[in-house]
């Protein structure tokens, strides 16, 4: 027989974390002091083998014979919400929405709590943020208000979780998991122990009643959802709202699905009347300049598995500095640092007494290498007071050697980029795919693109005259 024994371990107050010894600081919530050591009794070592063959009451099922059921899912009447959850929401599924303070989190989800309600379903919206006549006032002015939805604000799970019972909703929207407390566990509001205790008993609670969940999660100031990540395998969907604080854009991903792929990725525009689709995402990070303006260039980005016109644009200046300036807006400046010496050594451009000024257009952030050839092209472009044609769409990642790399899904951004009026692309010399009807450059290196990429080089000349040019969706568009 094995005895059960002591060890000691040391535990944070604040947070709950668990460390095998005393540290001075918690590892997990940064708290200085709060460690404190503890005895805990270790279960005796585990049955042996044939205890446990001996006790065996429930069988495994071979797969085939595994009922398969469709998720029954609820569209949430907003498309590029339901395009991100792959169709809806799926009973008895709990989803996080993630994003930074005034991203739009609580707008969204009202305009959906709104939508599902008037489509039938029973909607409970927990608010611990804001009060029942603050969100009424919202809901006024984004025209939200429907028969069964019904609001409360509360900041105590015993009281919610009351709540639930009593309204028997069919979807539980809880805004936010950081600000609701059990007053069971230790620590305050936000602190690990109490985000993963109340979203547990969430969890719980949204599988026994068949109730879908969407738990409300702030970013912190690292960008991790719900300061801890301890949400993440909890739930079966973690979204997030992303956009800039000054752009209306607002981008809404899945970075977790258990339901469906992730990778979709919905498109509203922040107005004064809510958050509105963007169905046709097409123009928004393509600026207005006209044909002929130098520091320009356009390349398709993929936002999760959307390919999305994207401009950047370069300045490039002299510079009274010791160390010239690489300064960055929405893209990355540690690659623009490598980009820049590649042009230089490679392609031959002058950088090294200039200052280099990068930027995206519209707030959107480009950090694929798929943007390297375009972003080139842009200090190239200013650089050598080049305009680059404005139906011409560049993809491709530059290597240290100066070549060019082809990048994932080409075709789908060329498709795209066909699709919006473009009528040039500028790829890697290995693309083989089709051309959509673009009249396709192939260059092996920066040099070739360069030649071909910038207006009086040696490529050929743009297919419609200056006046004529068509950017983004034109009468040539389909
Ligand atoms: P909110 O949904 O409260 O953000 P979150 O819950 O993510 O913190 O809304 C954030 C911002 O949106 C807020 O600063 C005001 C703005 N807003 C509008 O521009 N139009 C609107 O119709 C609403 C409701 C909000
Ligand atoms: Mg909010």
């Amino acid at each position: 027989m094995v005895k059960s024994r002591t060890k000691t371990q040391a535990r944070c107050s604040a947070c709950g974390h668990v460390e095998p010894r005393w540290v001075g600081r918690c590892p997990e919530c940064g708290a200085w002091g709060t460690v404190e050591t503890e005895a805990v009794s270790v279960a005796p070592a585990a049955r042996s083998l044939g205890s446990a063959l001996g006790a065996v009451a429930v069988r495994a099922i071979p797969i085939r014979d595994v009922s398969g059921n469709a998720h029954d899912r609820a569209s949430t009447g907003i498309g590029e919400l339901d395009r991100v959850l792959g169709g809806g929401l799926v009973r008895g599924s709990v989803t996080l929405l993630g994003g930074e303070p005034g991203a739009g989190k609580s707008t969204l989800l009202l305009q959906a709590a709104s939508c599902l309600a008037a489509s039938g379903s029973r909607v409970l919206y927990v608010s611990a943020e804001e009060s029942t006549g603050q969100i009424r006032l919202r809901a006024d002015r984004l025209g939200a208000l429907a028969d069964e939805l019904y609001l409360a604000s509360d900041t105590e799970l015993p009281t919610v979780l009351a709540l639930v019972e009593s309204c028997a909703p069919d979807v539980l929207v809880l805004d936010s998991i950081q600000t609701v407390r059990d007053p069971e566990l230790g620590g305050g509001a936000g602190g690990v122990a109490q985000v993963r205790g109340c979203a547990a008993a969430l969890t719980e609670l949204a599988k026994r009643r068949g109730m879908a969940t969407i738990l409300v999660g702030h970013v912190t100031k690292d960008g991790s959802l719900a300061g801890p990540r301890v949400l993440e395998h909890l739930v079966d969907t973690v979204c997030e709202l992303a956009g800039e604080r000054h752009h209306a854009l607002r981008l809404l991903t899945a970075t977790k699905h258990r339901f469906g792929a992730v990778g979709e990725v919905g498109c509203f525009e922040m107005t004064g009347s809510g958050l509105q689709e963007v169905r046709e995402a097409g123009r928004l990070f393509v600026g207005e300049a006209p044909d002929g303006t130098t520091g320009v260039a356009v390349t398709l980005a993929l936002e999760g598995r959307r390919p999305l016109a994207c401009e950047v644009q370069a300045l490039v200046a002299p510079t009274q500095l010791a160390n010239p300036r690489r300064v960055v807006s929405g893209l990355d400046a540690a690659r623009l640092g490598l980009l820049v010496a590649v042009l230089e050594q490679r392609a031959g451009v002058a950088l090294r007494e200039r200052d280099v000024y990068a930027s995206s257009v519209g707030g959107v952030r480009l950090w694929e290498p798929a943007v390297d050839l375009a972003l080139c092209l842009a200090v190239a472009s200013s650089q050598r007071d080049q305009p680059v044609p404005r139906a011409l769409v560049a993809l491709g990642e530059v290597g240290l050697a100066g070549e060019l790399r082809l990048v994932t899904s080409t075709e789908r951004r060329l498709a795209e980029a066909a699709r919006l009026g473009f009528r040039r692309a500028l790829v890697p010399s290995a693309y083989t795919g089709g051309a959509f009807g673009l009249s396709l450059e192939h260059a092996r290196d920066l040099p070739e693109a360069l030649a071909a990429g910038l207006a009086s080089g040696s490529g050929p000349p743009p297919l419609a005259s200056r006046s004529s040019v068509a950017v983004g969706v034109g009468p040539g568009a389909t």
